[in-house]
């Protein structure tokens, strides 16, 4: 009786030989043919290793793109995808921030890294709320439970002013920058974290330090008149354009070399939309030419207001 296994489900598996190669898989390089692979499939993989403590993937793509600095981008700014942040240490603790010092850096391109300045605001039970009344009337408040919180003063209250001061030094910064004052390029916001351009100065050793503030120097004359004519520059432009600094003050303003830029704007207020502007503008003069005086150099604070507001309107 003829047996055709073909058709006998019970019928073993055939045997195959041992270098049988079934056809779909014929085209495969084998062991030997690997090196032939074709150099377009050859790239070049690298490697990132996972942050380490102190240690985060940059955030600057997973930011809104709102949130990045205005355009044109200085060429400093690191937008890599496989950068890292690493905390180098703090730089001053306040009130209502802690400015921290980061450095962003591609570790495939550690050259290209940047040094940048990290004010963060803290929504901790030990923020104050000091004049946090004055400065943000007129400022509007989208949704009114945010409104009522802050007055409450509640946990979400707190963070939501924690997050309402950053957002508001960020658009000042922006703001001025866009005008061409001399402030620090802001480079992003991330909730309550600012980044932005690190203000420093080289030392004799060489050394990048961040820049004193305009309290803690004694200029020439010459240098100081020049301080002064900058400082009068920079506040004509804002009132020109409608605003003030609101806490402008020798502390608050950083002397790089030759050059002031200013810092520290979260409180920064429309000239005539709020109605302390007129007075803050002239404690803004008071706080400036008080340091100026006491450095030697003869200016008045009336006569700044003065000339000031001749040219705002
Ligand atoms: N962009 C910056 N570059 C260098 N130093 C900075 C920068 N921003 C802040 N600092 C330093 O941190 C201090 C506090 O920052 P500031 O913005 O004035 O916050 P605060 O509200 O605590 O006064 C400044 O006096 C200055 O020494
Ligand atoms: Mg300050």
């Amino acid at each position: 009786m003829s047996h055709d296994s073909r058709n006998d489900p019970h019928a073993a598996e055939p045997t195959l030989p041992d270098d049988f190669i079934p056809d779909a898989y014929r085209h495969l390089p084998t062991a030997e043919g690997v090196s032939t692979v074709e150099e377009r499939f050859d790239f070049d993989f690298r490697s990132y290793n996972d942050p380490q403590d102190g240690q985060r993937w940059s955030t600057w793509l997973s930011v809104e793109p709102l949130c990045r600095g205005p355009e044109p981008r200085p060429d400093w700014v690191v937008t890599s995808q496989g950068a890292v942040d690493t905390e180098l240490g703090i730089l001053k603790t306040g009130k209502e921030a802690d400015v921290h010092l980061v450095e962003r850096a591609d570790p495939h391109d550690p050259d290209g890294g940047v040094v940048m300045a990290a004010k963060r605001y803290r929504s901790s039970e030990h923020r104050t709320f000091h004049r946090a009344a004055s400065y943000t009337e007129g400022r509007s408040m989208q949704r009114s439970r945010d409104e009522r919180a802050i007055k409450r003063k509640s946990t979400f209250g707190r963070r939501i002013a924690a997050g309402e001061w950053a957002v508001s030094e960020w658009a000042a910064l922006v703001r001025f920058w866009q005008l061409g004052l001399p402030v620090p390029y802001p480079v992003q916001i991330d909730e309550v974290e600012i980044l932005m351009e690190w203000i420093s100065v080289v030392d004799e050793d060489g050394l990048q330090q961040t820049a004193p503030r305009l309290a803690q120097t004694r200029p020439s004359p010459e240098r100081l008149q020049s301080y002064f004519d900058q400082l009068s520059g920079a506040l004509a432009m804002m009132v020109q354009n409608g605003v003030v600094h609101g806490d402008l003050s020798a502390y608050n303003i950083l002397a790089q070399g030759d050059r002031l830029v200013i810092i520290d704007l979260p409180q920064m207020v429309d000239l005539v939309g709020n109605v302390n502007g007129m007075d803050f503008l002239q404690r803004d003069c008071a706080n400036v030419c008080d340091w100026f005086r006491a450095r030697g150099l003869q200016v008045d604070e009336h006569a700044l207001f003065a000339e000031l507001i001749a040219q705002a309107f």
